[in-house]
């Protein structure tokens, strides 16, 4: 029986994580870690509360006893360590707590599972430590080309530079104490659960409260997309079959134009909710500071090495993220109220 110490798991992807394993495996045990910051939520969690084999423990990945305290507890074999700062517009705002928890926070866990894992300067056998990283940390392509695992790091905001810190220090634990570790860089997510700060969630809860959409700069960004569930799959293969030390993209050729997203949820919601829900609530708004052009990975390896592949089209993909949130309007109205809305009115205010 193999215990998990997932990190983040009340966030976007991390919960997804959560159900996927949960529903696959009988025989594990998963600890979810998380600080529930505004992007955490226990309401994504609700299926999987009082499972014997699932245990939540409130936490900051940054408090170094308590981190040590889960490995005393617990006899982990996996870290997934999901846990950060996640927003590109935030990290611009302050970047401070990007720096804290995305470095900081990941060295915390990587020094706490090393000190739980080496014995006498040798690693306990089956453990692993899996670092979520993101394919911003290659920074931006032009109009060709995809990042493989060996296009060199170049991130550019103090999000993706945060997370780029992050792979760094599981690097330098592999290479100086040969401590077992993957990186896994996926492209942009979407799916169940995201939090409406983010493009897609946006779109939908600004469409049905008929808000302006705002796009940044000319609307011609490209973003690479993955639905959830596929990421998960393909965390679970580089848990089990990932060969040590190595960094795996996740991606699967799905690339759009953000102004092709803006449309395509404006004439699903136009189609299935509300016909006044239509292009003239686009609104072209100044562009983000640094806004990477492009992004877009290239899977062979992943593919070749563990036989991962996305089973979800970009358009089946979208039309079960939009029902989703159709379904959950309660789960939007919890998560846009309070310290969200306040955000929200100062992030956008005169846009
Ligand atoms: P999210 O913002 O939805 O969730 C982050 C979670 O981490 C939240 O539950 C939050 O409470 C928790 N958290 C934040 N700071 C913490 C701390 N100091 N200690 C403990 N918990 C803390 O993020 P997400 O979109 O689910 O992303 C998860 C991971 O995947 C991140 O590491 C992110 O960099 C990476 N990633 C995300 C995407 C994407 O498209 N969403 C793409 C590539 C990589
Ligand atoms: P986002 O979901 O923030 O993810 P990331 O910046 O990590 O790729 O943004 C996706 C793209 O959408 C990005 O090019 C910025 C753009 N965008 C808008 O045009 N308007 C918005 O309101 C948001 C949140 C993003």
């Amino acid at each position: 029986m193999k215990t998990y110490l997932v990190t983040g798991g009340a966030g976007f992807i991390g919960s997804n994580f959560v159900h996927y394993m949960l529903n696959k495996y009988e025989d594990i045990k998963l600890i979810n870690f998380d600080k529930l910051t505004y992007a955490g939520n226990l309401e994504n969690l609700k299926a999987v509360e009082g499972k014997a084999n699932y245990v939540f423990v409130q936490g900051d990945i940054c408090d170094k006893e308590l981190v040590e305290g889960l490995f005393e507890k617990y006899d982990i074999d996996y870290v997934v360590n999901f846990a950060a700062e996640s927003h590109v517009d935030r990290s611009i705002k302050m970047p401070e707590i990007f720096a804290q928890t995305n470095v900081l926070g990941t060295v915390t866990l990587l020094n706490a599972a090393k000190k739980a894992w080496e014995v006498n300067g040798s690693w306990k056998e089956g453990k692993k430590f899996l670092q979520v990283s993101t394919d911003e940390v290659y920074g931006s392509l032009g109009n060709t080309g995809y990042f493989t695992e060996t296009t060199p790091l170049d991130p550019h905001s103090p999000y993706s530079s945060s997370k780029t810190g992050a792979d760094l220090m599981v690097k330098a634990y592999a290479d100086t104490y040969k401590m077992p570790v993957n990186i896994t860089r996926c492209s942009n997510n979407y799916g169940p659960y995201q939090f409406p700060e983010k493009l897609i969630p946006l779109l939908i809860n600004n469409c049905l409260n008929k808000r302006t959409l705002p796009v940044y700069g000319d609307g011609l960004n490209v973003r690479d997309w993955l639905y959830v569930e596929d990421h998960c799959k393909a965390i679970d293969m580089v848990i089990n079959n990932g060969k040590l030390g190595e960094v795996y993209n996740v991606g699967g050729h799905n690339e759009r134009t953000n102004i092709q997203i803006v449309k395509t949820v404006i004439a699903y919601l136009n189609e299935s909710v509300d016909k006044e829900i239509t292009e003239a609530l686009i609104k072209y708004v100044e562009d983000r500071k640094g806004h990477d052009r492009r992004y877009g990975i290239d899977p062979e390896k992943i593919k070749n090495e563990l036989g991962w592949y996305p089973e979800t089209t970009f358009e089946v993909g979208i039309k079960k993220t939009i029902q989703w949130y159709l379904d959950n309007q309660e789960w939007m109205k919890h998560v846009t109220s309070g310290e969200y809305q306040n955000y929200y009115d100062k992030m956008y205010e005169g846009k």
